[in-house]
């Protein structure tokens, strides 16, 4: 899970490279490298450590040159060091390769090459393609590139550059992302739209298995068979201003702030009156469902499992939510009565993807909920919505969560709608005034900066709750240790008894959330069983509730209890958000982690 950058034009190579590089290191921030042609000679500099570092190294060489190519990394094979660091060169320095993927067969690969005499410089499985591609080229680059493409096995997206076809990048994708811009200047390639914004909107997506020819002045496009294929331009409608900081200190504040817009952006124009109106899938014929699956990895889950129990409740269908890395290999029992949401902020998860295509292979319905638009989850899937997040740029989800559980609500009401069921009228109605909860509640930041306070020297925080609030608790608890690095975890509150309560001691820190009312009694005498045995306790929870004996307790607005998971996102976004900022970690880029997971 790398992101890559190319540019072939009239100008200057660097500037693009590095500036697509920057938008792109939320893929991957282990080293960094970029290659630049010019008067028949390959430059390439590369490094471990974050971009920064890169930028430093450049200032040593002339890095002039009107083609190159730039990697920002995310180790997989090999660890992050400089030899490891993209872009990899042939033994001649007349090819180099920048590559996002994995090359699933690159130890076979790499010995056959090294008894014909090739040597390897890292320890990559990317470094095969670079020396597989010299073995095969004779002079003509796109006859190398078939080659190298039909003994690979894996997923990629590469770009290619040869020394013997100074005017040309060669690009490739299989499995993961990748998407071409027509400037004014020639034409650039990256992993990921926010890459290209600054110079265009003018984009063409890549298929599975397609090749593109990028010159300065023209792009072609051809299949694995070398047959020319013809690809529409799309004009994406982001603006850079979108993806930019305005202000805060970080992305995930800014884009914790940016929920009550952009969860009102993905209710626009989807109630009216009293219906839910989603155009999108208005030809599913929902009545020939038996049974639904919800699929997703991390966040993206924890949305499912609210997801999954409203669109349960409200249509009564049996309900099964899993993670899709368990999902794709546990055969699950799925055929054409079966409809299956796959929820994905940036629409490139190698898991749910490969979930998503499993369950096509098998005659399901397929919905996608996503993020990005024209990502492969989105394209692939039979039918998609789209939350209207913006670009999401701070690893830790936010506002995609929320406004997925915002579509995921509407998706349930219209589903029980199209069915002939009643719905909830009341739910239909408050939707509307989320944002201004929400708003509200970001009000009380300062407030939930000091339950943070209390986190700030702690190994460990336990997490609790009850039928939707487990869901948000999950969630919670994620965001605080991939932000903070604090030890969190979240149960279900009746488990207590069963074993995790023999956890808590003098001092133990626990979050707890009761606003479903069938349950939140009796998860709040599970918070006094804590508070017994000496846990500092910060509750959530509604005014309908009897609380006695827990310092810290948040009332949250009284609200239809379905939806709210939205609104006590907010404080347990702000509480991780300001635990990691005062223990001083990097919140936008927790260690570790990357914000598109495109290897599995
Ligand atoms: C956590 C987080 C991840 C993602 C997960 C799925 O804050 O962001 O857990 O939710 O990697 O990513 P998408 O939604 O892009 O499929």
């Amino acid at each position: 899970m790398c992101g890559i950058t190319a540019y072939v034009g009239k100008g200057e190579a660097l500037p693009f490279l590095m500036q697509g590089l920057s938008k792109l290191e939320y893929r991957g921030y282990d080293s960094a490298g970029v290659t630049v042609l010019k008067d028949g000679h390959l430059t390439t500099v590369k490094c471990k450590g974050r971009l920064t570092n890169l930028e430093e190294e450049l200032k040593k060489y002339d890095m002039s040159g009107c083609v190159g190519i730039g990697h920002t990394r995310w180790a997989t094979h090999g660890v992050p060091s400089n030899l490891n660091s993209h872009p990899h060169t042939n033994m001649s320095n007349t090819l180099s390769i920048v590559h996002n993927g994995i090359i699933e067969n690159y130890r076979e690969l790499k010995e056959t090459l090294i008894e014909k005499g090739y040597t390897f410089k890292s320890d990559t499985d990317s470094e095969v393609v670079v020396q597989c591609l010299d073995y095969f080229y004779h002079g003509d680059i796109i006859d190398a590139v078939h080659k190298v493409l039909a003994v690979i096995e894996g997923s990629y997206a590469l770009c290619i550059i040869s020394t013997e076809n100074p005017d040309k990048i060669v690009v490739a994708k299989k499995d993961s992302p990748l998407v071409i811009g027509k400037t004014d200047e020639g034409y650039v390639a990256a992993s990921d739209t926010p890459a290209l914004l600054a110079y265009t909107k003018d984009v063409y997506f890549l298929d599975d298995n397609d090749i593109a020819i990028l010159t300065a002045d023209s792009v072609s496009f051809i299949d694995k068979d070398n047959n020319p294929i013809e690809k529409e331009i799309v004009t994406i409608p982001y603006d850079m201003e979108a993806a930019q900081k305005d202000g805060y200190d970080t992305y995930m504040l800014k884009e914790i702030n940016e929920q009550p817009h952009v969860i009102n952006e993905t209710l626009r124009g989807r109630v009216f009156e009293d219906k839910v109106v989603l155009n999108e899938i208005k030809d599913v014929d929902f009545s020939k469902f038996n049974k639904v699956y919800f699929v997703a990895c991390g966040t993206a889950y924890h949305a499912c499992l609210c997801g999954a129990q409203i669109l349960e409740r409200a249509t009564k269908l049996p309900v099964i939510t899993q993670v899709a890395s368990e999902f794709r290999y546990n055969d699950p029992i799925i055929d054409e009565k079966t409809l299956c949401i796959y929820v994905s902020q940036s629409g490139e998860t190698a898991d749910t993807l490969a979930a998503l295509r499993l369950a096509k292979s098998k005659g399901c319905t397929t919905i996608a909920i996503a993020n990005v638009l024209g990502s492969t989850i989105s394209r692939d899937a039979d039918y998609t919505l789209y939350t209207c997040a913006g670009p999401e740029i701070a690893v830790a989800s936010t506002k995609a969560y929320t406004t997925q559980l915002v579509l995921l609500t509407l998706l349930a009401l219209y589903i029980a709608q199209d069915l002939h069921l009643d719905v909830d009228q009341d739910i239909l109605n408050q939707l509307n005034d989320l944002p201004a909860y929400v708003e509200n509640l970001i009000k009380d930041e300062e407030l939930f900066a000091n339950y943070a306070k209390m986190l700030k020297d702690k190994h460990d925080c336990y997490f609790i709750g009850r039928s939707l609030d487990y869901a948000s608790v999950l969630e919670g608890a994620l965001k605080l240790k991939e932000v903070s690095y604090v030890h969190a975890d979240a149960y279900i509150a009746g488990e207590l008894k069963h074993g995790p309560i023999a956890l808590i001691e003098d001092g133990t820190v626990v979050i707890a959330v009761a606003t479903q009312p069938h349950v939140a009694a009796k998860t709040i005498s599970n918070i006094q069983e804590t508070v017994a045995r000496g846990a500092d306790v910060i509750l959530f929870t509604t005014e309908n509730e009897e609380v006695n004996n827990v310092k810290n307790t948040y009332i949250l607005p009284s609200i239809n209890p379905l939806l709210q998971s939205v609104l006590v996102a907010i404080p347990l976004q702000l509480i991780a958000y300001h635990t990691a900022n005062i223990k001083g970690c990097d919140v936008d880029k927790p260690r570790n982690l990357a914000k598109s997971v495109t290897v599995e």
